[in-house]
């Protein structure tokens, strides 16, 4: 066949440092790529690693062609400005949808971002997919990491409180019509934090290692809020295959984007 180059969509992901739970996420990233033809590469860096030699990896990454997204694992170790590492990646492969162009893009009405974040699409996208009506709802987000999955159920709610910082988040949950957990601390969310009816998405994910070996655990106690809820997303198996999916999606997009 004439001009028939194979052109396949190529993912470069940065890992700094050896953490458990970041390890395991690059392994499931790299396995769902692999499971669609997307062509991954991982550069892994120490922990003491300075700065400067992290900005000439996303440079280099950033100047690739066949690379067409770009994800950096967070967290970074605190030694490191996520920030400055984040803004250095280029707009066109931000596939995270962290950098600032896209996050400010998303965070203004009539906008449309290069990306949007893969944890916060999932999240809609379960909604939507089990026929849960967003907009006119009250939903609470419990968290204020990156992943910021705030900004979009800000756009798809007519209320929306968030309680990363308070000090009885419970009396706001209480009120979620749609709770949306995206804290890091295992079975943080109790039962009785809850609103008979409420639709939870857990989207923590910590690695716990104890007596019975490592598993991943969500933000919510399952077997106390499933008593509660109408609906309710597992940990492990709820929006985490959903937000990879997302990464895929934005992968291929951008990859798109940039034959096009
Ligand atoms: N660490 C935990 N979740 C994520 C994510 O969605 N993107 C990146 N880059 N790091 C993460």
């Amino acid at each position: 066949m004439k001009n028939s180059i194979k052109k396949s969509p190529g993912l470069g992901i940065m890992l700094v440092g050896k953490r458990k739970d970041s390890q395991s996420f690059i392994h499931i990233k790299k396995k769902a790529c692999e499971e669609v033809g997307i062509i991954s590469e991982v550069v892994d860096l120490p922990e003491d690693c300075t700065e400067g030699e992290v900005l000439d990896v996303v440079s280099e990454l950033n100047h690739k062609e066949s690379v067409h997204g770009i994800l950096v694992q967070l967290p970074l170790p605190s030694h490191l400005s996520e920030q400055n590492i984040i803004n250095a990646v280029k707009v066109e492969k931000d596939v995270d949808g962290f950098h600032p162009v896209n996050i400010g893009n998303l965070a203004m009405m009539g906008r449309e971002p290069l990306f949007t974040p893969c944890a916060s699409k999932g999240c809609i996208e379960v909604l939507h997919r089990c026929g849960v009506e967003i907009m006119g709802k009250k939903a609470v987000v419990i968290g204020t990491n990156y992943r910021i999955t705030h900004f979009l159920v800000i756009a798809e709610t007519s209320c929306y409180s968030e309680c990363g910082t308070c000090i009885h988040p419970e009396e706001i949950t209480r009120e979620a019509d749609i709770l949306v957990s995206d804290v890091g601390v295992p079975n943080l969310v109790r039962g009785h934090w809850l609103k008979p009816g409420v639709v939870v998405i857990d989207m923590g994910s910590t690695l716990v290692t104890d007596s019975k070996g490592s598993r991943v655990t969500g933000d919510v106690c399952y077997e106390e809020a499933i008593l509660k809820a109408s609906l309710i997303t597992p940990v492990p198996g709820g929006v985490g295959p959903i937000t990879i999916s997302m990464l895929l999606y934005n992968t291929v997009e951008a990859a798109k984007r940039a034959y096009q």
